[in-house]
């Protein structure tokens, strides 16, 4: 592994995920070029401390209440979830370009204002947003990464849950949807580690706002079910 600079002074980590997918077409690819900067949760400033660089959040979403979309695949949920909260902002994280490219399509489709894009890793994304600032947060069928030895890429691994604990304000929602068994299994074990209590689920039934992804689809089509899972975070 080769291990190059983070803006944040950190190191960058290894996506083991897809990052690119089947070609784009044009107007996918100028909307990359073109909107994705507008769409930026930055710039990263830290006031009292210029050496641990930060999200101003407040400025940039004039104090409304900002939730977190890890892994948003096409965007489905996130944008029915700006639609329906539009008081709400909401950080979408998705390495996989196509995604990306799928979810500026429907913003600007939708003329959805309320939306902001980091087009990687959600580590990274969390490594600069403040303490307590996230009042939602959503995990909605992520990589299963089936064979026991990897296990460990999974979202739901402390690497990942400490940060998320760190950046969720005290009692705030975190929600996790699957299909596979032992995803429900690993969740049901991790997260409590990082300090999350359980407060629904898993459940058969999802939560009344809802909206079935892509991926939820794909797995009904081929016979799984769903587990929804509610998490009140430390
Ligand atoms: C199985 S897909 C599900 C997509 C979407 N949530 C849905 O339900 O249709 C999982 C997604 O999580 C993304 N992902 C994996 N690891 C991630 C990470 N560390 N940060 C952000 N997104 C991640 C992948 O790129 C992929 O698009």
């Amino acid at each position: 592994m080769t291990e190059k600079s983070h803006p944040n002074g950190g190191a960058w980590r290894n996506f083991y995920g897809r990052v690119h997918g089947k070609t784009m077409n044009r107007a996918q690819i100028e909307r990359l070029e073109n909107n994705l900067a507008d769409l930026s949760p930055g710039p990263i400033t830290h006031k009292e401390n210029p050496d641990r660089k930060m999200l101003n959040l407040e400025a940039r979403f004039d104090g409304r209440p900002v939730w977190l979309e890890v892994g948003f695949g096409g965007g489905e949920h996130l944008i029915h979830m700006a639609k329906t909260y539009p008081d709400v902002a909401i950080i979408g994280a998705e390495p996989f370009v196509n995604g990306v490219a799928m979810l500026l399509g429907k913003i600007e489709a939708e003329g959805v204002e309320n939306i902001a894009v980091h087009p990687g890793d959600a580590r990274d994304l969390m490594d600069v947003l403040p303490d307590g600032s996230i009042q939602k947060a959503f995990l909605n069928y992520p990589d299963p990464w089936p064979k026991a030895r990897h296990h460990r890429r999974r979202f739901v691994t402390q690497e990942h849950l400490v940060p998320l604990a760190r950046v969720m304000a005290r009692g705030a929602e975190f929600r996790v949807s699957t299909d596979i068994e032992d995803y429900v299994r690993q969740t049901l074990e991790e997260v409590p580690l990082a300090g999350f209590e359980l407060i629904s689920g898993p459940d058969r039934q999802p939560w009344g706002d809802w909206i079935s992804t892509r991926y939820e689809k794909k797995a009904l089509r081929e016979g799984r079910v769903p587990h929804y899972l509610t998490y009140r975070a430390p």
